[in-house]
């Protein structure tokens, strides 16, 4: 609630500021246009009450079409017909209510049209100029906002800090229910997210531990909008701890298991296992560029030797039920059979596809070097 109020409803204060001005401005002008110069009686009769008028219109239009909050993180071809729209809406409703009073206020109607015309142009110059400059002058160099999910958020601000930048916020897919991380705001709405992300002028957006398919595609159209570009800041490989429930009769052995996007951090889409091993057996001997994978080994013994192509390899033996292994894209593996009959399981983000293989040492050599 704290956060809504913070980052939602005052987020537009510049910009209803700006519409006011706007409107003033072209008030001002056509009024100036009409008469070449201002009598005080002038001013009392005509513009006085017809601007109190508009104003009052102006706001009852903003915020039954939600101009403002449709404005403000829009391409600019959405944000002309935002403008257009609400400013017709406003002209229609004035002309209607002076045409019902018109016998209560002096007023002339050349005024309205030009108020109307330059409040149109004064209002989609001035908010893309508005916007410009924010992004310009007020972009905070080095604050980053951190999209990851509950499990690695601690880690990823971390992984951030020690890159020398600051984590203003955090927006956590399964959240559950965290408000602050520290004294780090933590957001699991998209849209307040995004009003965070365009209100505290947000250098870039960081995605952590989490596969390309999560990002929501609001958080990315509104990025693109804003002009706010997504990064990945990524570990290789996660040893992770899978839930298994021990039963206390020895009968009925352990229970594992795991939900997709929840417990690992991308969606199953494929699941293949290799049985009828002999031991000694080595496999593997390739890279993804895209795919995400968690594998376990529920039987038997599996060494996993690991190589990000910087000379120096890492091995993870898997040896039981509750023994994960989280690799993200891009990394090189062999699988080395340590006992027979042991038995590998692979869930996988990405369906079967020969393309998204690098099955080549050297290719995938440069490969790195060039996704650095
Ligand atoms: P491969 O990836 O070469 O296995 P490994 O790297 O462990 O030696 O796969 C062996 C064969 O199985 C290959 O012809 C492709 C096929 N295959 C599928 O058709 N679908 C799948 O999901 C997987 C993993 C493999």
């Amino acid at each position: 609630m704290k956060n809504q109020i913070k980052y939602g409803k005052l987020r537009y204060v510049s910009f209803i500021i700006l519409d006011l001005l706007c409107l003033l401005l072209s008030n001002l002008s056509a009024t100036f246009l009409y008469y070449g110069q201002y009598t005080f009686d002038k001013i009392f009769a005509d513009f006085i009450p017809v601007f109190i008028l508009t104003f009052a219109i102006d706001v009852f239009v903003s915020l039954t079409l939600n101009t403002l909050g449709n404005v403000l993180r829009r391409s600019k071809k959405k944000e002309l017909k935002e403008c257009v729209t609400h400013v017709s809406a406003s002209f229609v409703l004035l002309a209607w209510l002076l045409f019902a009073i018109r016998y209560g206020i002096d007023y002339n109607s050349g005024i309205i049209y030009f108020t109307y015309l330059f409040d149109l142009m004064l209002l989609i110059s001035g908010h893309l100029l508005w916007k410009y400059l924010l992004k310009s002058f007020c972009r905070k160099k080095g604050s980053v906002f951190l999209m990851t999910t509950n499990r690695f958020a601690e880690e990823g601000i971390e992984e951030i800090r020690k890159k020398g930048d600051e984590v203003s916020g955090v927006c956590l897919l399964e959240n559950d229910n965290k408000k602050q991380i520290g004294d780090i705001p933590v957001f699991s709405d998209i849209k307040e997210a995004l009003a965070f992300i365009c209100w505290q002028n947000v250098d870039r957006v960081c995605i952590y531990g989490i596969d390309h398919q999560m990002v929501p595609d609001r958080l990315r159209s509104g990025c693109n909008a804003l002009g706010v570009g997504i990064e990945s800041v990524d570990f290789d490989y996660k040893i992770l701890e899978l839930k298994t429930i021990v039963n206390s009769d020895p009968k009925y052995g352990a229970l594992s298991f795991l939900e997709g996007e929840r417990d690992i951090p991308f969606p199953i889409r494929r699941v293949y296992w290799i049985t009828e091993t002999e031991a000694d057996l080595h496999r593997g001997f390739h890279a993804h560029k895209l795919n995400c994978q968690l594998l376990f080994c529920p039987y038997g013994k599996i060494d996993i030797i690991l190589d990000d192509g910087s000379g120096e390899k890492q091995t993870v033996t898997l040896d039981g039920p509750g023994k994960g292994l989280l690799l993200m894209p891009g990394l090189w593996r062999e699988m080395v059979w340590r006992e027979s009959g042991s038995v590998l399981c692979v869930l996988a983000s990405e369906y079967y596809d020969e393309k998204e293989y690098i099955r080549n040492y050297d290719d995938f050599i440069t490969y790195r070097k060039e996704n650095q």
